[in-house]
Formats: C-alpha cells, structure tokens, sequence
C-alpha cells in the first residue's frame, strides 16, 4: 500500500499579537519587524492552554472540514519541540483526548522540519504494512518559551497547530522526501534546561529559545535553495512542474531569497509568517491551509513542502494534492 493525505486541519489560538505590543517591552518598532521579517501578527496562546490543546482543536477542525473516520487511527505522530512535558508525550495526551484505544502515540523534536519529518514517518510506516491510518501533527506554543528580553528573536515567534490524515491507499500521493542535518550548526539555535556546551560552546541554561539569526538564515537559504531542484528531480520532476512551494515560515525575506537563489517564482509561494509569525513545526500546514481557504491550491497540484531549522535539520516532501 502507500500513503495518501486525505484530510487537514489547523488551529491558532485567539490571542493576536501586534508588532506595537514588543514596542512597550524592547526597543523595537513596527517598521523594522515588517521590513526585516515580514511579521505584522502572531497568535500567542492563553496561560493555560498548551501543545497538546492547540493539538486537539486542530484535530477538531480537521473532522469539521473533511468526511473523515478517526476511530481507527493506528499511529499519531506530534512534531513539536514545545511539548507541555517531556514526558508524557503530547501524542499520548491527544491519544487520550480522541479516544483513540488502539494508536501508537510519539513526539519527535526536529524544530521547523518537524511536519516534514513526520509525513515521510508516517509514508514509511504505511509503506512498511505495519500501519494504515497516521495523525501527522505539527504544533508548537513558542511563546512559552520565548526570551521576550532578547530583541533580535522575541519578536519572531508564534503560537499553532496544523495536522494531516495519512493513509493507506493503493496509489499514494506523496512522490518523494529528503532530509537532512547539521549538527555543528546546533549551536547557533537551542532550546536548553541542562548544563553542557553544544560543539563546545556554553549554553544558556533558562528553558529559552536562543538564536544565532544571522548563522541559521544564511544556513537555511544556502541549504533550502540547493536541495529544492534535488528534490524536484527524485520525484520525477523539475522546479517548473512544481504548482506551490511551501516553504517553513521562518521569515519573509528568507522566502524571497529562497526564490531568487533558485529562480521560482516567489508568486508560487505560500506563507504563514505575516499573519502567525514563525510558528516553527505549524507554519507549513497553516501557510497550506490558507493556500486552499484562498483558492489557491486545487486538487492535482504539485506541491514542495520544506522546513529548516533547530539542529540543525532541514526535511522536505513533494505531494500530489487530491483532497
Ligand atoms: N528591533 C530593532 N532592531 C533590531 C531588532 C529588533 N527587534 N532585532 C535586531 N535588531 C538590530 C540588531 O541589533 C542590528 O543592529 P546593529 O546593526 O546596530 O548591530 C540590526 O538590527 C540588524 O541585525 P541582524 O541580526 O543582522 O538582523 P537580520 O536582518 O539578520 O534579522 C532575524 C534578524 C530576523 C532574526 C533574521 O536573521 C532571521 O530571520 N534569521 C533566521 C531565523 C530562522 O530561520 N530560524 C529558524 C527557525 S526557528 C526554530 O527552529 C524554532
């Protein structure tokens, strides 16, 4: 059998935050988040309310929107790295909250690549018939694990949720994957409780977001643009066949370079950061979701997802969309 997308949803929570909010708490200003980043809001979630909430909403959307069974989902991957806990997994939580009595339930940690990641896990586990019906979550509550005293990256993060149905059909729709990481780039973005050095260097041991911008956008254009006509080419195909490019909202200008460095059109793109910030594992469902509620992306469209980030580690997938 392989694996098919047969259904989306998503979730942002209510609260918007404008670029004026950091102008009362940093020395920043509207002008500069637009022109640099591309951010005009962000949803930041409630105190209370955490991944595995922003999961369950996503789900309840995605059953909302698409004539879909979940009773038998047999696997739910959480991409997240801003679970409630370690330990117990987000997956397990929304194992629980679905009333899901025969799934297998992991969280896996690969930043902004992680909603990429998981669909070529659940591909595998699909193609390997051990498994028939995967939930592929990305979702993140970054605003709780923000550094809102460091300018240079407070200003970027956003709160999301975005999730796929992956299943078992005779003819899949998932034409190929890539991945990828560096890890002596790790570095130059981590998330740490513990007392270590990453590649010989200190970190900072607060539980917050830490960003070396400049490193990682440099990382990201120069390894996105180049894996882009690669993974075009192992699904059969050139850039030019590729109706939509999704890549991770990171930033606008990341985006944009992206397409100039590898010459497609930046017209063909989709994106989630001006409305919801960076939300690291979410912004690719959320830049697609909105893709299909504006009528962009139509059934039979080629689609290139692709996510870069904390690892580094970068995992990209190409789609046929037949929802
Ligand atoms: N407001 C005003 N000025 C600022 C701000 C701010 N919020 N932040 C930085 N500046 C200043 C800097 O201090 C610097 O001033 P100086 O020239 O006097 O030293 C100037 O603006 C330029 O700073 P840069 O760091 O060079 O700004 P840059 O154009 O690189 O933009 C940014 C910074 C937005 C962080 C960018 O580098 C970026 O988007 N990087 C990639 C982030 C990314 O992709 N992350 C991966 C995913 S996240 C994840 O995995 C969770």
């Amino acid at each position: 059998m392989q694996a098919k997308i047969t259904a989306l949803g998503t979730y942002v929570p209510e609260r918007i935050v404008d670029n004026h909010y950091f102008e009362s708490i940093i020395d920043t200003n509207d002008e500069w988040i637009v022109s640099r980043t591309g951010i005009r809001t962000r949803r930041f979630a409630s105190e209370f309310e955490y991944t595995t909430h922003l999961c369950a909403a996503a789900v309840e959307n995605l059953v909302e929107e698409n004539n879909v069974v979940l009773d038998d989902v047999d696997f739910i991957i959480v991409a997240t790295v801003t679970p409630d806990q370690i330990m117990p997994s987000v997956a397990s939580q929304v194992q629980e909250k679905l009333g899901l009595r025969h799934t297998g339930a992991i969280d896996i940690a690969a930043a902004c690549a992680g909603f990429a990641y998981g669909i070529i896990l659940a591909n595998g586990l699909i193609a390997a018939g051990t498994h028939r019906k995967v939930l592929v979550f990305g979702a993140e509550t970054l605003s709780k694990f923000t550094n809102f005293e460091d300018r240079t990256s407070c200003i970027l993060f956003g709160d999301g949720a975005g999730v796929v149905l992956v299943e078992a059909t005779p003819k899949g729709n998932i034409l190929a994957g890539v991945t990828g990481s560096q890890g002596d780039g790790g570095k130059d973005l981590y998330m740490s409780h513990m007392r270590k050095q990453i590649n010989g260097q200190d970190v900072i041991t607060d539980n917050k977001i830490h960003q070396n911008g400049r490193a990682v956008f440099k990382w990201a254009v120069n390894t996105v643009s180049a894996q882009m006509p690669l993974l075009a080419g192992r699904a059969g195909l050139t850039l030019n066949d590729i109706d939509w490019f999704i890549p991770h909202s990171a930033n606008l200008r990341i985006i944009e370079t992206l397409c100039s460095q590898s010459g497609f059109p930046l017209e063909k793109t989709l994106e989630s950061i001006t409305l919801f910030g960076n939300t690291s594992s979410a912004s690719i469902p959320l830049a697609l979701h909105r893709g299909l509620r504006e009528g962009k992306v139509k059934k039979g469209d080629k689609l290139m997802l692709i996510g870069f980030g904390g690892g580094l580690v970068y995992a990209g997938v190409v789609l046929e969309w037949d929802v």
